[in-house]
């Protein structure tokens, strides 16, 4: 993180520059990118509390929308300071994404709405879907023109991985094919579903991407952990904005800095002028988190176990004891957060170096797995349709 101790250097060329999406302007160009399990409407709201962006859902799979299963609805749903309204679904199948993508417009539940095929998770692509699907340029193409023809005046966006493999790179058609099927803009993770999270994404896909899609928004993702990582990479690749994911794990006011450095000063919210990462300044809004976590539930006992997988985010490189960190770990009320954050040394700085650098998943690459022959041809045959029937399953992302 750059904190207020060392402020990000504001660079010219990306200086207070908005993004557009369709109809919808950002002060900055600055998206908060998906994750399963992480950015709900409470993770959501706290990012927000520092600045100016877009805030995406966690992934929503088609079938289960237009299904209207119970918890997919509840997980569509955004708090009224939510706005736009972002969703990002999932779906391999043209009709169901055409039908989700519908309702969503139709009930008037989203300002925009993300298609994702990145998913690098085995038993996702094993069935031809995630990073796999862009590989069958015609089932891609059926879906994002159905889904953006249903979208209308609502901003559809894709976000995508380089592609399967290095052998086997998507992106370049699946970009030109998006624009061409009216999307808003196009993200790219600059890894392929090989890589998983592992190694260090290649920027400069991003920048190939930059040039091969000219109409509209290329938004540049991978390993972004700083605000000066955000201006190097619009500065290096040209992209138009950023997708910042593992980054803001346990540091939502890097939206603030984000803001601050790319958009400029407007773009940051008006309580978040000064970032002092002093613990006490992370312990309250860890407790934040945990309330709107708590809110997001209606439940304290569920919002407190979820606040405990984000532990070891907030207080990384923190002087908090092994056994706070335990104690934190197993939360179940908002009292018992107080109580332990009581006795911490809230005057602890910054710890600089400690608290930087990567966080979240990494992982090795792997071999992608994929249906029989899915390589043989980028045109979709009868065995590939039969994988993908059940490859609308429940997993956690991209
Ligand atoms: C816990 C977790 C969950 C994720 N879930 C999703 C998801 O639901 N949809 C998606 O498109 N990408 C998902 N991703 C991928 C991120 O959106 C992002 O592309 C990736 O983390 C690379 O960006 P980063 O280096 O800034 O983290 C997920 C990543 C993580 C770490």
């Amino acid at each position: 993180m750059t904190t207020a101790l060392a402020p990000a250097p504001t660079r010219p060329d990306t200086a207070a520059r908005p993004l557009r999406i369709g109809p919808i302007t950002l002060a900055a160009p600055v998206v908060l990118a998906p994750m399963a399990g992480i950015t709900n409407t409470a993770f959501r709201r706290l990012c927000r509390e520092y600045g100016a962006g877009l805030y995406v859902s966690e992934m929503i799979t088609t079938r289960a929308l237009v299904e209207r299963n119970a918890t997919t609805m509840r997980l569509i749903t955004h708090h009224e300071s939510e706005t736009p309204r972002s969703i990002q679904l999932y779906g391999v199948d043209p009709a169901t994404t055409e039908a989700a993508v519908r309702l969503l417009v139709e009930e008037d539940r989203a300002d925009h709405i993300d298609l994702n095929f990145g998913c690098p998770v085995p038993k996702v692509t094993r069935k031809g879907g995630g990073a796999a699907l862009p590989w069958k340029l015609g089932l891609f193409r059926e879906i994002v023109t159905r889904a953006a023809r249903a979208a209308g005046e609502v901003p559809l966006t894709v976000k995508m991985r380089k592609g399967i493999d290095s052998d086997h790179l998507t992106y370049l058609d699946a970009g030109r094919i998006a624009e061409d099927a009216g999307v808003a803009a196009v993200a790219l993770h600059a890894r392929t579903a090989a890589e998983f999270y592992s190694g260090h994404a290649d920027w400069s896909a991003i920048a190939a991407l930059k040039d091969a899609v000219t109409s509209v928004p290329v938004l540049g993702n991978g390993d972004i952990w700083s605000a000066d990582d955000a201006a190097r990479m619009m500065a290096e690749t040209g992209c138009d904005g950023v997708v910042v994911g593992r980054g803001c794990l346990g540091r939502p006011w890097l939206f603030g800095e984000l803001a601050r450095t790319l958009g400029g000063p407007a773009a940051v919210a008006p309580d978040a002028e000064t970032v002092d990462a002093t613990l006490g300044f992370v312990a309250a809004a860890f407790r934040r988190h945990a309330e709107l976590l708590v809110e997001f539930f209606d439940d304290e006992a569920r919002g407190c176990r979820d606040i405990r997988k984000h532990v070891a985010w907030y207080f990384k490189g923190y002087p908090v004891g092994g056994e706070l960190r335990a104690s934190l770990a197993t939360v179940s009320s908002l009292a018992e957060i107080d109580a332990l954050v009581a006795t911490m040394d809230l005057d602890a700085p910054y710890p600089g170096a400690a608290a930087e650098g990567q966080r979240g998943r990494a992982g090795t690459p792997k071999r992608p797995a994929l249906p029989d022959g899915w390589l043989q041809s980028r045109e979709l045959g009868a065995e590939a349709s039969t994988a993908l029937a059940d490859a609308e399953l429940d997993h956690s992302g991209g």
